[in-house]
């Protein structure tokens, strides 16, 4: 039975897709919810479940199925096939938990759900709840699969500037790379896309970024779809506005390693430089050679994850675990990135990633690798003004000579001095937004007034 104060309170089921990239910022905006009252219960799918070692005790965790559940998407023979998979064995399990949460007395009042699954809007129409889409990357990249979704941009975008209102003139090597490489990963691409099939009808467009980081292009989508709020950025409180109990960082628990902050520990202020390429990112052989190269030269103390898989393709004699520098599989980001001894981070400027660093004042190098990774690259140097893009060769490879270049002027030139105040700016602009009357903290406490007021 429930109590009377607990009935009240609106109950949402969050969504996420299944990859660490949005797995973690739905995390930090669950954490937010159920600090505004809101009761949670998360929802993954049987394989990404099996990652999980903990979510907070308060938060209840369910199941739907994507029909692959002993491998995800790798069992499946395209991702193609697998979203169409996911579509529909996903409705049907979605079905089922939410009739077992109505039978249990936990009827759900709301589903937060990633965009990539636009279809669970269907479900939301069908049981008379209340939809909220979750765009988990920035607000630059959303207009641009936007634009292309409505028929207003034509791809590929090849040797041509783009302008598009809110955003300042972007080149081919600055939009996400399926519009211009559409025929590489045709499946991703309508994927992206297909966030956007049908967000008009959706209750509410919840977006992980924060309105003074991209106030020009957040005003243009508000005018076009007035349900759109920046919630972001979804980063632990612990590292921003410390107002949440219980707030350790579920997204790094699933892998721990404490080993490397104790290593950071003994090195000096601002004297490390961290790298890494996300969960996802599958770096050539060469990439990886004139990386370790570029981090040998720049002669600093270094940090590289490099994910179990990628191993193979570090050079035979590069010294690791040596003075200089520390090579492990996965490392608890968040905290590296506060760690006073890190002074620039190597990054394939994956939105979270970016989002992160900037939240904790850490200027970048950016090797963008796809997706929407080229337009963040973009916005660090030119936009944000937080670091540099490497510029690559002609078959896209970053030389070690151009790495060394960049980390020796982020870390030791006036440019970078100045680089490292304006990201030390936005640190501070991105605690505000979620503070107390912030711009981010007074979306979500509307979106979750909003719930309780429906079906009133
Ligand atoms: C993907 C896409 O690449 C990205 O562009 C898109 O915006 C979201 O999905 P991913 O490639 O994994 O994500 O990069 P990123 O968005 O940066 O997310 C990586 C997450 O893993 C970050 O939250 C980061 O803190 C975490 N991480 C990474 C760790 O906790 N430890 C590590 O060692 C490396």
């Amino acid at each position: 039975m429930e109590s009377k104060s607990e009935a009240k309170r609106a109950h949402c089921l969050l969504i996420p897709f299944p990859a660490q990239g949005h797995v973690n910022p739905m995390l930090q905006l669950m954490k937010r919810l159920e600090h505004e009252g809101v009761r949670i219960t998360l929802a993954i799918t049987h394989f990404f479940g099996k990652k999980f070692h903990k979510v907070p005790t308060s938060t209840t965790l369910e199941y739907i199925s994507d029909g692959y559940d002993s491998g995800g998407y790798d069992e499946a023979e395209s991702f193609g096939v697998y979203m169409e998979h996911f579509r529909q064995v996903g409705t049907e399990t979605l079905y089922e938990l939410i009739e077992k949460l109505d039978r249990s007395g936990n009827s759900v009042d709301c589903i937060v759900y990633d965009s990539h699954l636009f279809w669970v809007l269907e479900v939301t129409k069908r049981f008379r709840i209340v939809g909220a889409s979750f765009l988990t990357q920035n607000l630059a990249a959303d207009s641009l699969y936007y634009h292309v979704k409505k028929g207003m941009l034509h791809i590929p975008l090849l040797d041509q500037s783009v302008l598009l209102p809110g955003l300042p003139p972007l080149a081919q090597k600055d939009v996400p790379s399926f519009l211009y490489d559409y025929e590489s990963y045709p499946d991703i691409l309508h994927c992206s896309l297909d966030q956007f099939s049908n967000i008009e009808e959706a209750d509410w467009v919840l977006c992980n970024s924060f309105y003074e980081l991209e106030q020009e292009v957040a005003e243009w989508f508000r005018k076009t779809l007035p349900k759109l709020r920046t919630i972001g950025p979804t980063v632990p409180s612990m590292f921003l506005d410390k107002r949440l109990k219980d707030d350790e960082d579920y997204g790094c628990a699933l892998f721990k390693s404490e080993e490397c902050v104790k290593w950071l520990d003994e090195r000096r202020k601002g004297s490390v430089c961290y790298v890494s390429f996300g969960s996802y990112a599958n770096l050539s052989e060469e990439q990886m050679v004139e990386i370790a190269c570029g981090l040998r030269d720049s002669d600093c103390y270094f940090l590289w994850v490099v994910r179990a898989t990628e191993r193979i393709k570090l050079p035979k004699d590069f010294v690791h675990n040596s003075e200089k520098g520390l090579i492990v599989t996965w490392c608890p980001q968040l905290q590296v990135l506060a760690h006073e001894a890190v002074g620039c981070f190597v990054t394939h400027s994956g939105w979270n990633s970016t989002l992160e660093a900037l939240s904790l004042g850490v200027p970048m190098v950016a090797i963008p690798q796809w997706a929407d990774q080229t337009t963040n690259a973009k916005y660090i140097m030119d936009v944000l003004k937080i670091g540099l893009r490497a510029l690559s060769d002609e078959k896209g490879i970053v030389k070690g000579e151009e790495l060394k270049h960049c980390i020796k002027e982020i870390m030791e030139s006036e440019k970078g001095k100045e680089m490292t105040r304006n990201a030390l700016n936005w640190k501070s602009l991105a605690a505000r937004a979620v503070e107390e009357g912030g711009s981010s903290q007074k979306n979500i406490t509307e979106f979750v007034n909003s719930l309780s007021t429906f079906g009133a």
